[in-house]
């Protein structure tokens, strides 16, 4: 019987933008049971706490059938055998991104044999999009529509 594609989503989600919703549509469409999971690593001193970065997905994902939202903490690779996870999804937006995600790639793997990185691209016209952009757009008051979901967008107003 084939093995069953069960794939993991990580990232900081600080907060989820389009262009992670892009990535975890790509990422769906590869697997049987799509994760999308959220670290909590306080030491990057994240804007939103796990819960409402975990929320925030819940809310943009619902139309993503058998999509699982939630957070782990230490590595990756425990999180990943603990759910059985056996694809791991990054998105790749530039060559900037892939030394890191490369790096990352193959301590994963040394880590957990078992585990296949998938990089995925996104739609272009998201490739210049990042959380931390967004996070400095809404900040100095730019208009983030188009970028994030509505419900960002109003978790962004409501910071401030
Ligand atoms: O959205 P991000 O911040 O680029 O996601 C980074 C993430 C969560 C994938 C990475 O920081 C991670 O896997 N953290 C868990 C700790 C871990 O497993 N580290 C070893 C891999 S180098």
């Amino acid at each position: 019987m084939p093995t069953k594609r069960i794939g993991l989503y990580p990232g900081s989600f600080d907060p989820v933008t389009n262009g992670h919703l892009d990535i975890a549509e790509r990422a769906f469409k590869l697997c049987d049971e799509l994760h999308i999971a959220v670290v909590a690593n306080p030491s990057k001193n994240p804007l939103f706490s796990v819960e409402e970065r975990v929320d925030l997905l819940k809310q943009t994902t619902k139309h993503l059938k058998n999509v699982k939202v939630s957070s782990f903490e230490g590595l990756l690779v425990d999180y990943a055998k603990e759910i059985k996870a056996n694809i791991i999804f990054r998105g790749l937006r530039a060559v900037s991104d892939f030394e890191y995600e490369f790096q990352m790639a193959l301590i994963n793997r040394n880590l957990h044999k078992e585990i296949e990185v998938v990089f995925l691209v996104p739609n272009e016209k998201f490739i210049f999009l990042s959380s931390s952009s967004i996070k400095e757009v809404a900040k100095l008051g730019g208009d983030v529509s188009g970028f994030v979901p509505a419900v960002v967008k109003r978790a962004l107003r409501d910071l401030k």
